[in-house]
């Protein structure tokens, strides 16, 4: 009986932390999706589906045809290459269809045609195939932090390094152990591994986690991204119903209570950008098309918030995972651990550390890193990838890594990486001390 009131207890604190949303209740919400039934706004409707007069109906169709007749006499080349690409582009097709809510796409994919195509890139431009210059607002998703020519000159600056290894795998090219080497001193962890995505660094992260504890579930925030796999994204877009994930309210205490009485909680992945808009996701493209963006950061707030969850998980043996595949060193030289002064257990990189390239990058302390068991050598954590470690990527990230430590004037103190080509050293900024000691 005892057991059962407080199994009942859990149960309900358990409720409680869940985001009263959509968001919050992901099977509810896959439920939901199944239900909505398709349906589309036709020619009569879809200028005024909010009860618009004539005369603003009549101006908004003006204004859409005139961009629609802007769009077909600028960017001939490029809408056929993309109409006759998405037959056999399944991510094309996917993209046209969800650009703006799906009650006005056919209208709009039938009348508005865009190219998705385009040739070459200068600093924040990007020219599509019939040379029209446009300013790239998307950033290739956040990578493109420091415009197109600087990840140019990393990936011209890596293939010259490692030329002379060309595609080799399993063994490695010195770029990597630099690599490693400075990662870890700017994360201050003992112990890097290298994977070819955010959510494959994301994914290993969680299952060395898993492993170490022996604890099942991962606990994430309502509205966080953290790549595309099944325990990060257990609700619409994923076909499998939830698994042994936690979504929970961020910055709250019901949240905390659960952490601090549940014992299958393995790990708690933190994405710092979600310090902009808690609990709710990153405004996507259907969130601009409504104007409805608001973000506020209360860096106090945050702070505190990072700090208990810090304290909870080493009391509770949970593993804290910072996920700053996204912010990467934008907040500071030692990314969101630094600026909010908090040691995560493991920390995930990505996008634009690859310098142009695809990575993605786990740093953590040796004690989570290890895969294997001296005393049950059987029992062992697998991770592979063909790729992870190949040379020219290593070699892209070692010219990126240099070329921001440089910036920043963080400690470094040598030349990097061998292979023939010695580096100006004089290029390289010396700080008394690194950031952890
Ligand atoms: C915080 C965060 N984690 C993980 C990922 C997944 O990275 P990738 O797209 O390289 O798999 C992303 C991608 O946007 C991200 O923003």
């Amino acid at each position: 009986m005892a057991g059962a009131l407080a199994w009942g207890r859990r149960r309900l604190q358990l409720s409680f932390a869940k985001h009263p949303s959509l968001a919050g209740h992901s099977r509810w919400a896959k439920r939901v999706t199944r239900w909505i039934p398709g349906y589309a706004y036709g020619d009569e409707e879809v200028f005024r589906t909010d009860g618009a007069s004539d005369a603003v109906e009549a101006a908004r169709r003006q204004g859409f045809f005139r961009l629609a007749g802007q769009f077909a006499g600028h960017h001939p080349r490029s809408i056929i290459q993309s109409t006759e690409a998405a037959r056999h582009i399944s991510d094309l097709q996917f993209t046209r269809a969800y650009r703006v809510p799906f009650q006005f796409s056919p209208y709009v994919r039938t009348h508005l045609k865009l190219g998705g195509f385009v040739e070459s890139s200068e600093g924040v431009h990007i020219t599509d195939l019939d040379g029209r210059r446009y300013m790239d607002l998307t950033g290739s998703y956040g990578v493109n932090v420091m415009g197109y020519d600087f990840y140019k000159s990393c990936m011209e600056e890596a293939a010259q390094r490692v030329q002379a290894l060309g595609p080799v795998l399993g063994s490695l090219h010195p770029c990597t152990a630099w690599n490693a080497e400075r990662l870890c001193r700017i994360s201050g962890k003992d112990e890097v591994s290298f994977h070819m995505s955010g959510t494959e660094a994301v994914m290993q992260a969680v299952r060395l986690a898993r492993y170490h504890t022996g604890r099942k579930y991962l606990v994430r925030f309502c509205g966080s991204y953290h790549g595309w796999w099944d325990d990060v994204q257990p609700g619409p877009g994923n076909p499998m119903p939830p698994g042994c994930t936690y979504t929970l309210k961020e910055m709250d205490e019901d949240t905390l209570r659960v952490l601090s009485t549940r014992k299958d909680i393995a790990c708690v992945l933190v994405n710092p950008l979600q310090a902009l808009h808690p609990n709710r996701p990153a405004p996507g493209d259907s969130t601009l098309v409504d104007s409805s963006r608001s973000a506020g950061f209360d860096r106090q707030r945050y702070t505190e918030w990072i700090r208990s969850l810090r304290e909870v998980c080493t009391r509770r043996g949970i593993v804290l995972i910072f996920d700053e595949v996204f912010l990467g060193f934008r907040l500071a030289p030692g990314g969101a651990q630094e600026y909010f002064g908090v040691d995560a257990d493991i920390v995930t990189y990505g996008k634009t550390l690859g310098g142009g390239f695809p990575v993605g990058v786990i740093c953590g302390r040796r004690s989570l890193m290890v895969r294997y068991r001296e005393d049950r050598p059987a029992d062992i954590c697998f991770a592979r990838g063909t790729f992870n470690s190949h040379p020219e990527l290593g070699g892209q990230r070692a010219a990126h890594l240099q070329s921001q430590l440089f910036r920043r004037g963080v400690s470094v103190g040598d030349r990097p990486i061998s292979s023939g080509r010695r580096v100006d050293a004089t290029r390289w900024v010396v700080v008394a001390g690194s950031r952890r000691g």
